[in-house]
């Protein structure tokens, strides 16, 4: 069976890939491309393969130069990717109006806030059909750990769905907020009534100054790595336990009635997370008050009295 070159072409949009820049020269005289065909070929030594179309108004450029730099774009440069797709209209050195440009060691341009930037000669071209291969020996290396990539998949950009390091450290500092949320109450509280109290308006306090954090961490909770998964799941189990161990108390001094302490607790902490918010957005009540409210409300169920 023959595959035509729009059945080819459909396949090849789902392939999904990160988006780069190639650009060479200097001053006036630089050119570039935005290239998905970008890839690794050897560690060692150190050579990127890119293939360009011999159409492409930088491919002279390159061959004459022999440099490119082999910029990967971050998110948010979007703009410089449609750029030198030849979308804006703007040719050669025009295009370096978009992004901030500068030079490594080659002299290649290298563009700013990119996800990582690979500064290289090129030792070989492989011409065939239509584009050519060039084998690009990499002189320098520079990352910007924190960025998110820009993608191209099915016609169009996309991101890349990942629990950064640093959300994962706030959210990790969120989840142990609550735990002190509930040991401080344990220590201040003279009763399991105003202990849960205490814990209603410290854990209200904790979410709504956390909100922000939380929200970050759900949209990415399918892509945090195990281990981490495992540590935050441990400090819930912790907060977990401790509460289920005020309500166990309080059903023990008769003051509470709840069947089942920790499902309870489970209920409990379920419902001030998700209920502060119809308190405290919109600035309907101050946090102080929303701590209250939350409060009387979840003493009012549990109330054995
Ligand atoms: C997402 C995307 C990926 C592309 N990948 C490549 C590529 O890998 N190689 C290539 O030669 N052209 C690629 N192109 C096309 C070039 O960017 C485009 O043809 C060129 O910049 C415009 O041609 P001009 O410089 O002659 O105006 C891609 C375009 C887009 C939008």
């Amino acid at each position: 069976m023959s595959v035509t070159t729009d059945n080819y072409r459909l396949g090849m949009r789902h392939l999904p890939a990160a988006v780069s820049v190639l650009a060479t020269g200097r001053g006036d005289q630089r050119a570039g491309l935005t290239a998905t065909a970008v890839m690794s070929l050897t560690a060692e030594p150190p050579r990127i393969v890119c293939a360009v179309n011999q159409s492409a108004s930088a491919y002279p450029a390159l061959l004459e130069n022999r440099t490119i730099g082999v910029n990967v774009l971050a998110g948010e440069q979007e703009e410089v990717a449609s750029c030198f797709a030849g979308a804006t209209g703007l040719r050669g050195a025009e295009r370096f109006t978009a992004g901030d440009w500068r030079e490594m060691s080659t002299g290649a341009p290298i563009l700013d806030g990119a996800v990582v930037n690979f500064d290289c000669t090129i030792v070989d071209h492989l011409p065939f059909d239509s584009h050519s291969l060039f084998i690009c020996a990499v002189q320098e290396v520079a990352v910007s750990p924190d960025r998110q990539p820009l993608l191209f998949v099915d016609g169009g950009w996309a991101g890349l769905m990942r629990a950064s390091e640093e959300h994962l450290g706030q959210y990790r500092q969120a989840v142990e907020e609550s735990v002190a949320a509930v040991t401080e109450a344990l220590a201040a509280g003279r009763s399991p009534t105003e202990q849960l109290r205490r814990f209603v308006e410290n854990f209200t306090h904790v979410n709504i100054a956390q909100s922000d954090v939380t929200r970050e961490y759900l949209r990415h909770e399918a892509y945090v790595p195990q281990e981490a998964m495992v540590a935050i799941n441990a400090a819930k189990d912790e907060f977990d336990r401790q509460l289920a161990g005020l309500l166990r108390a309080g059903v023990e001094s008769g003051e509470f009635e709840v069947r089942d302490p920790r499902l309870a607790g489970l209920a409990i902490s379920g419902m001030v997370s998700w209920m502060y918010r119809w308190y405290s957005e919109q600035g309907r009540l101050a946090p102080d008050d929303v701590a209250q409210e939350m409060a009387d409300l979840v003493l009012g169920m549990v109330s054995g009295r």
